[in-house]
């Protein structure tokens, strides 16, 4: 794992947006793995701005997003979809045709699972997924739990991570319990992954993912396995490191 330890919040989101802005100047049809939640928001931020000023090229490149909750529809502010419109796409030159985000309206969980693996199959292989890490550990929405699922699947989200997503809502009763994830399997297939982590809150669990055992416990962990990891954390975040 490669650790690239950053000033703030501000210097990570230009960090990791330095990161993915080569990875679609290299290769422009690139497929892009995205992520939602507060940990991204800056980086996207900056690739607006640089697509806006021309450096990017969003044209060519396809995307494919980490989860969806199940029972919001595409207009729900809440909902996955609305995010990625609202913090990314709408603001830059990607086909909306090119990107792709579990469809948390589809009450058929096996169809669903079935059409979104077909799907990122069909892109091939994911050049770089972005992730966020959740309090209690988990990535995309695969919360710690006895096993690792290798494909999309429908989660019951964890009591934590309801909490910690309950400052987006009205009240807790609105949160959904359930949610589309794309299994572990799926995001280590990708060839490149990125981890952004900000923040202290995050400093105890960021530790486990690098220095624990490799547990379902702490699903992030398994990210010791992949080849090609680059985590991009603030101060906060990789304070309580042992090294
Ligand atoms: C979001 C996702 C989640 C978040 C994680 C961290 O698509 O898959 O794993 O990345 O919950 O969320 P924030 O960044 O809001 O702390």
């Amino acid at each position: 794992m490669k650790i690239i330890r950053t000033r703030d919040y501000a210097d990570m989101s230009r960090k990791s947006a330095n990161i993915i802005s080569a990875q679609v100047i290299l290769q422009p049809d690139s497929v892009l793995g995205l992520a939602t939640g507060s940990s991204p928001v800056g980086t996207y931020e900056k690739l607006i701005d640089w697509c806006n000023k021309g450096d990017i090229d969003f044209s060519k490149v396809r995307t494919v997003n980490l989860d969806e909750y199940v029972g919001l529809p595409k207009n729900n502010p809440c909902s996955y979809y609305y995010f990625m419109y609202e913090n990314l796409f709408k603001h830059i030159n990607i086909d909306l045709a090119n990107t792709n985000i579990p469809n948390g309206m589809e009450p058929d969980i096996a169809k669903e699972c079935l059409r979104y693996d077909s799907l990122i199959a069909s892109l091939g292989q994911i050049d770089l997924q972005l992730l966020g890490l959740g309090i209690n550990g988990h990535i995309g929405f695969n919360e710690p739990c006895d096993i690792f699922r290798k494909s999309t699947f429908c989660v019951e989200l964890a009591p934590s991570t309801i909490e910690a997503n309950s400052r987006y809502f009205n009240s807790t009763a609105e949160i959904p319990r359930h949610a589309y994830t794309m299994g572990i399997g799926s995001i280590m297939s990708a060839k490149k992954i990125l981890l952004v982590v900000h923040g202290e809150a995050k400093a105890d669990i960021l530790r486990e993912v690098i220095e624990g055992p490799i547990t379902t416990a702490v699903p992030a962990s398994v990210l010791q396995l992949h080849n090609d990891v680059t985590i991009v954390a603030d101060e906060g975040a990789l304070s309580r490191l042992s090294r």
